[in-house]
């Protein structure tokens, strides 16, 4: 799995076989430029969603319920929130962060005929909550939560789980236990398959470099290259040239 936010990403990506893209609210901080995801709002996810889904053919699209679209009081409103996201999209299904909280809202969304993939471990939406980015469940207490969490999610319905910066062990241990997909980022390699955000394995977002990434390409140096030697080109009068001419 990889996210994308916009066609040609998008294409690229579905081209390339990845089974599952990811409109991820990640969109916030690696494209919008906001220090975390909160800001993220169901229009923003929307919008992006409709660039993503124009661009695939073949990968499942999955697109995150933003903060406050769920994890509120009115079952309706986030089953209503959902329903915009597939109706107005055309994406395969939505994605929810948390545990037994929100069991009831992933029952109702699943309900109305909405696949739901789960998210658990580091949930950036509860950044405030946990004080930063950081580890989750390294403690006795937290892996036990994190376990009836999964089979919780399992049992409202979710298809498949992320699990987002867990002990390598701990994510080995719940993708034994459940039988729906596993998706680690940060979790070690015992899960089912693994997801990044496809703008930090780039090199196109370097705010801060978490040690779960691995850099496929260095892009924000080939691209700060190639806008200087435009400047320098047309500086110098040297483009365009008499063939880039009419
Ligand atoms: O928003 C996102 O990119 C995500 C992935 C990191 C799983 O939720
Ligand atoms: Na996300």
């Amino acid at each position: 799995m990889l996210t994308a936010y916009d066609y040609p990403t998008a294409q690229l990506i579905d081209r390339a076989g990845i089974d599952v893209i990811l409109v991820g609210d990640s969109l916030g901080m690696v494209v919008l430029g906001y220090e975390d995801t909160l800001a993220v709002t169901l229009d923003d996810i929307i919008y992006h969603s409709k660039a993503v889904a124009r661009g695939v053919k073949e990968s499942l699209v999955v697109s995150d319920m933003p903060f406050m679209s769920y994890k509120i009081d009115d079952i309706s409103k986030t089953v209503q929130n959902a329903g915009r996201i597939i109706k107005e999209t055309g994406v395969g299904a939505v994605k929810l962060e948390g545990g037994s909280e929100i069991s009831e809202e992933v029952k109702a969304v699943v309900q109305a005929g909405i696949p739901v993939m789960g998210h658990l471990g580091l949930t950036p939406q509860s950044v405030n909550q946990f004080g930063g980015f950081k580890v989750q469940a390294r403690e006795v207490e937290a892996r036990k939560k994190l376990l009836e969490d999964v089979l919780v999610l399992e049992k409202a319905g979710v298809f498949a789980v992320v699990l987002e910066c867990i002990p390598a062990d701990l994510a080995k241990e719940v993708t034994e236990r459940i039988s729906i997909p596993t998706i680690g980022i940060g979790a070690g390699n015992a899960c089912d398959g693994q997801v990044l955000v496809t703008q930090d394995m780039l090199g196109l977002f370097s705010n801060f470099r978490p040690k779960f990434v691995r850099r496929y390409a260095e892009l924000d140096t080939d691209i700060s290259l190639a806008i200087s030697k435009y400047k320098n080109d047309v500086k110098q009068g040297e483009f365009p040239k008499v063939e880039e001419s009419f």
